[in-house]
């Protein structure tokens, strides 16, 4: 059977970075080398200081950094040595040309594909681990094969199911593993090859393996169904606001059938994060490109529901305090996508600040994580208003009690734990009155909040 040796993986990210640290420290035998074009990001890769947070990430590092897992910013080297090459660059939506606002943007692969294909002097398994369209991998090949100097490649398909703030867990004990490959003898010795390392850790019946396009259509497919089921939730939280029932009752009855399950159903003020809005526009596209627009219309739908979502809970800020939030402070807890990262992609903070500036609000952010120039960046990316009238109007501060001193409203973006801890007696004194707290996530206990005085109003209830 081939063994694997020595490993590049190529991006050092959100991905690439944690996959990597786990395969080497479950595999000592095997040299793991990550490369990256951004020498910022490695450096930082070299310290404890690591450019990703994410709880016992550092901790796997520190064991296999220096021993077999390496970081550096030598692309050629890594390549030239590697008998199996990871592929974990960023894919964001394209926001030009053919397919804009759909369609993945594939430049970063087929500048790795093409950079193998001249660097290589010998034989090599190529792992997409990026997500990507549905027969991506057949480009890739194509490229490899046609500027390749006779050097034989095979190109397997491995998507990542990692969940950011729980990589590592996710990566220790996976539901499954799936690799794709060709089903050709050369083909499935390739997925043999990338099942070996897995299984040094993954027990053999949790590694799924299936032909390329199976393996890459199941991990768009995956991300559609899980955000699915919070669209799904947060369109009847929206019914439960007005009728009176409650949205964490409603999901923990539907939840509590096996067929349904309990696990993505909390409603939110919309989902965030790299993959799921990327993946489903992906997939609306490609069902389009395939003359499917039926089947496209139903997942845009998901994505349709989530931007709603958003936009309703900013709306109800402004609608509550008295239909203006112009020259209010507000104070919003929260900024990355989820609790315990600090990965801001699509975070539904963006958008709500958004809407919230555009009413002339003062917004005072805390984020235990990210730091303010990430905010800032994120909130100038949208392109809505000028850089000086974003720093103007919104200000980052570093404790929480300041961000709520004196405000109207506290809107609860993100569910950090330490929010639920805060002395809230105290912050309540310090407000504005009426003191209202909007509650994106319920993690608050809003009875407490409203025996202390606030006047509470929370996703998919009705008080
Ligand atoms: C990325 C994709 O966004 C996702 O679709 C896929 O599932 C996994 O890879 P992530 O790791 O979160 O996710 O992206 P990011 O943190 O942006 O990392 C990508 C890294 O690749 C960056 O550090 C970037 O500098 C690097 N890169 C990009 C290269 O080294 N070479 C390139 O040509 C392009
Ligand atoms: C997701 C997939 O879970 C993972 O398998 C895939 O590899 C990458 O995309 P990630 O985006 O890191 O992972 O986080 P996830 O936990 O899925 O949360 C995504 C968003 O949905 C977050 O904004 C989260 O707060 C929100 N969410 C999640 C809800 O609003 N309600 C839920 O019940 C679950």
């Amino acid at each position: 059977m081939l063994q694997v040796k020595n490993i590049c993986c190529i991006g050092a990210g959100y991905v690439g970075g944690p996959t990597m640290a786990v395969i080497a420290l479950k595999n000592p035998n095997i040299k793991v080398n990550v490369v990256d074009i951004n020498s910022d990001r490695i450096a930082a890769w070299n310290t404890d200081d690591l450019p990703i947070y994410e709880p016992g990430l550092l901790d796997v590092v520190k064991q296999a950094r220096g021993r077999n897992l390496f970081f550096n910013t030598d692309i050629e080297t890594g390549i030239k040595e590697a008998d199996m090459i990871f592929i974990s660059v960023n894919t964001p939506t394209k926001t030009f040309g053919v397919g804009k606002g759909r369609a993945a943007d594939l430049r970063f692969v087929e500048l790795c594909a093409r950079q193998i294909a001249q660097l290589s002097t010998t034989d090599k398994i190529v792992v997409e681990k990026s997500t990507l369209p549905v027969r991506t991998a057949q480009a890739v090949k194509t490229i490899l094969s046609e500027t390749g100097n006779g050097i034989k490649f095979q190109v397997l398909s491995n998507p990542e199911f990692l969940a950011e703030g729980t990589a590592i867990q996710d990566l220790m004990q996976p539901d499954r593993v799936l690799i794709g490959g060709d089903q050709t003898p050369e083909g499935l010795a390739a997925i043999e090859a990338l099942t070996s390392v897995y299984a040094s850790w993954v027990a053999r019946e949790r590694i799924i393996q299936t032909r390329l396009w199976s393996s890459e259509l199941s991990k768009l497919t995956a991300n559609a169904f899980l955000a699915q089921r919070i669209s799904s939730i947060n369109s009847i939280s929206a019914l439960c606001e007005v009728t009176g029932a409650d949205v964490d009752e409603v999901a923990y009855a539907i939840g509590s059938d096996s067929r349904i399950g309990s696990k993505f159903l909390k409603s939110s003020v919309g989902f965030g994060g790299s993959c799921f809005q990327k993946d489903i526009l992906n997939l609306v596209y490609l069902c389009e490109y395939f003359g499917l627009p039926e089947a496209a219309a139903y997942w845009e739908q998901v994505i349709i529901l989530n931007d709603y979502q958003k936009r309703r809970f900013a709306m109800n800020i402004i609608q509550t305090l008295f239909n203006t939030v112009s020259g209010k402070k507000i104070a919003m807890l929260g900024w990355a996508f989820k609790k315990d990262t600090n990965d801001t992609r699509e975070s539904a903070a963006i958008y709500v600040s958004d809407h919230l500036l555009n009413d002339m609000a003062n917004v005072y952010v805390f984020d235990p994580k990210v730091p303010e120039k990430e905010m800032y960046d994120d909130l100038d990316y949208l392109g809505t208003r000028s850089k000086d009238e974003n720093r103007k109007l919104l200000k980052v501060v570093n404790d929480p009690y300041e961000a709520c001193k004196g405000a109207h409203a506290i809107a609860v973006i993100t569910e950090w734990d330490e929010f639920k801890t805060y002395d809230w007696k105290r912050i309540y004194d310090g407000m504005m009155k009426p003191a209202f707290i909007f509650d994106g996530r319920n993690i608050l206990d809003h009875k407490k909040l409203m025996e202390i005085g606030f006047k509470v109003k929370a996703i998919g209830k009705s008080y």
